[in-house]
């Protein structure tokens, strides 16, 4: 999918279907509002009505909310009701007449429009019959944007974003028979391939266990037939200065190993990779826009199986960083594996950390599907985070830290166990126990367990989000700056 700038009048524009914003109160400018049908067009926020004023072909009138109240989340919806006009007519190149955005900057609203026909144009197809296990060519083809402001980089900006969050949901929708932990180390291969400045290691199940990496050796070992991998790839953007350090959980089938989840909606626990993915596609798309950031990313990247060979409730592990740990609950897998990877993460050289994690349940109790759970160590961070979140939509609510938390994380035999029998704080006692993995560095967490699949906003849709992509993009621009 293509994304460009034009600045001709709307008769030249050839598309083959232009979009236009109306905001309430707002009139038509002719000859449009005089096409027939354009008196049904309203400024109601998501309303369309399609007209044919000959030369452009068609165009759909978008209803876009009062001017005063409109922001870039609004003009992502609106740019998903376009997209959705565009597949009604079977068209494949769409066209938008960028609004007067009035306050808002016009390149951000240019890039949010151009993000959210992607995104809505996501489709997995490559498993129904006659598609010969191929995705179909995507329906939309080019998106343009007519405006005379100078908006050029930041559209770039919207097509690299969304292209690289449908790849993201393209992983997190592959069955877990397809995507194991060495196809994701192979996605990130080719990203290194792709890319100039990236490289990538990984490592087998005897080096994570040569290493010392006890979390992700002990979930993995019920995974007889389905190697382990430890995934890290580096971005040289700056060449000097800070290091980010980004680690994404990608447990890439959660069955919750002998602690075994209830059947019914197991099969969901595909997208348990859903961090990983983010990171391995954040990544590519901030190496695809050359921002100026040093980058180095880790996946933890297993099955989490029950079998003979299984992991079992009680058993002791020692992690990276020489702490070990009561496996209560080996349905509690993720903090096993992201502090192994933390602790690497960090001594391969980051300064500051951000991990992003399909982690509990309680994420989606707490904050449903519209925010994630953000925990930190270090304020600056957080706000840092809470911006990119802003800026991106990908929303995030902070959760404290608290040493009543941290007691309940202790042991009685080891210095951690990985879950606690009194449910309490869910989400916050899984942040408290990375806390104690991050070697000392300013530290995000970012629980995206219900935020990464079915949020039912208008630009995703149900399914797979790869919510974090844009959040990444926006916090590396940020840093970067
Ligand atoms: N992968 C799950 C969390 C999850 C739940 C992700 C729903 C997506 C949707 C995680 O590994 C898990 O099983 N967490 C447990 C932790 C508990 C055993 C302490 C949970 O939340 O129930
Ligand atoms: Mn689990
Ligand atoms: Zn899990």
């Amino acid at each position: 999918m293509k994304a460009y700038t034009t600045d001709v009048a709307l008769s030249d524009l050839d598309a083959d279907l232009v979009a236009v914003g109306l905001f309430e109160g707002d009139g038509l400018s002719e000859p449009l509002g005089s096409t027939a049908g354009a008196s049904d067009a309203s400024g109601d926020f998501k309303s369309k009505v399609i007209v044919y004023p000959g030369k452009p072909e068609r165009v759909v009138i978008i209803g876009l909310g009062p001017k005063d109240g409109f922001t870039l989340e609004k003009a992502r919806v609106a740019g998903a009701v376009a997209q959705k006009a565009l597949k009604e007519v079977k068209g494949e190149a769409l066209a938008w007449m960028l609004p007067d955005t009035g306050d808002l900057d016009p390149g951000g609203v240019a890039a949010c429009l151009v993000e959210a026909a992607i995104f809505s144009a996501f489709d997995f197809d490559r498993y129904k019959s006659g598609s010969d296990g191929k995705e179909a060519p995507p329906s939309l083809k080019a998106v343009e944007i007519n405006t005379g402001k100078d908006v050029a980089a930041m559209v770039k900006v919207g097509e690299a974003v969304g292209n690289a969050g449908n790849r993201a949901r393209y992983l997190q929708s592959l069955p877990a028979n397809v995507a194991t932990p060495e196809y994701l180390a192979g996605r990130a291969r080719e990203i290194a391939e792709a890319h100039e400045k990236v490289t990538v290691e990984v490592m087998d199940r005897a080096a994570i266990i040569k290493a010392g990496m006890g979390g992700l050796e002990a979930v993995s070992k019920g995974g007889e037939h389905v190697e382990p991998r430890l995934i890290t790839l580096r971005y040289t953007g700056k060449g000097g200065g800070e290091t980010l350090g980004l680690v994404g959980k990608s447990v890439t089938f959660d069955t919750g190993g002998i602690s075994i989840k209830p059947s019914a909606g197991m099969h969901e626990m595909k997208m348990d990779m859903s961090g990983g993915a983010a990171v391995l596609e954040g990544l590519n798309a901030i190496a695809e826009l050359e921002i100026p950031l040093d980058i180095i990313a880790v996946l933890p990247a297993t099955e989490n199986m029950p079998s003979g060979t299984a992991l079992k409730p009680g058993d002791i592990i020692t992690q990276l960083n020489g702490k070990t740990v009561e496996v209560t609950n080996t349905d509690a897998e993720g903090r096993l594996i992201l502090a192994d990877a933390l602790v690497h993460c960090a001594r391969e050289g980051a300064d500051r950390l951000v991990d992003l994690a399909t982690l509990t349940g309680a994420v989606l109790i707490g904050l449903g599907s519209t925010y994630a759970a953000l925990i930190s160590n270090d304020d600056d961070l957080a706000a840092a985070v809470e911006k990119a979140g802003e800026l991106s939509g990908e929303l995030v609510w902070r959760l404290p830290l608290h040493d009543e938390y941290k007691d309940l994380t202790k042991g009685e035999i080891t210095d951690l166990v990985n879950a606690s029998a009194q449910r309490k704080a869910g989400t916050i006692y899984a942040g408290s126990f990375l806390e104690e993995f991050t070697e000392g560095k300013p530290w995000a967490h970012l629980d995206i367990a219900g935020t990464a699949w079915d949020t039912g906003r208008e630009y995703w849709g149900k399914g797979p989000t790869g919510f974090g992509v844009h959040l990444l993009v926006a916090l590396a621009y940020d840093l970067s700056s």
